[in-house]
């Protein structure tokens, strides 16, 4: 569905106070979507079910910060990030995501689960979205999509070692920051 959506260049705004909310399963297909999700995604709950969470990729959105995502939530760990989402309209919107695994009683990882709420605008603007073109500038850069990852990968790990932080305290801080 998704790759028949052209992004628009207009992006959208979810208040606040609202949280947008969803579940997946292990790989990553929606099992649960709050009603923010389904308003400003543009889909009902039931078309969302059973998809996978890259329906609503934005294809400004580099490899590298999925890949980073999955390699921490499937180790256990939780991570938080920033994303460019595109609804079905085609318009985007960027959220602050807290991603994070979900246990049975023996420790298995069942399921993933995403808090995200409105990023500052200014962070966006002056920090994330210049990264995050410039590693998709270095992944679009390689013929071979399995170097493209990797160089990604590496220039944004790269980029959050500069700083002498770790990815979440650079995440937190950029946000807190603003
Ligand atoms: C709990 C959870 C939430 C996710 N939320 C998003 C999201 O909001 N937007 C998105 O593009 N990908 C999200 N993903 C990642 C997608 O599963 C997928 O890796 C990504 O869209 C890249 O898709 P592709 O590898 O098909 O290009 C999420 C994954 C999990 C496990």
């Amino acid at each position: 569905m998704a790759a028949e959506i052209r992004p628009t260049g207009r992006e959208v705004f979810f208040p606040a106070k609202e949280l947008i909310v969803s579940k997946t399963d292990l790989k990553g297909r929606i099992t649960y979507a709050n009603r923010t999700f389904c308003h400003i995604a543009g889909y009902s709950e039931e078309e969302l079910l059973g998809q996978p969470h890259s329906i609503i990729r934005h294809p400004d959105m580099p490899r590298a910060v999925f890949k980073l995502v999955w390699d921490t939530i499937a180790s256990g760990r939780e991570i938080f990030g920033y994303v460019k989402n595109m609804a079905r309209s085609g318009d985007h919107y960027w959220v602050f995501a807290h991603v994070t695994p979900s246990f049975d009683a023996q420790g298995n990882i069942v399921a993933y689960h995403s808090n995200r709420r409105t990023p500052d605008p200014s962070v966006v603007k002056n920090a994330i979205a210049p990264l995050y073109a410039e590693v998709l500038r270095i992944e679009q850069s390689h013929r071979n999509g399995k170097d493209g990852l990797a160089a990604g990968y590496k220039a944004l790990v790269d980029f959050v070692a500069s700083k002498k932080v770790s990815y979440d305290e650079l995440m937190f801080a950029l946000q807190s920051a603003a």
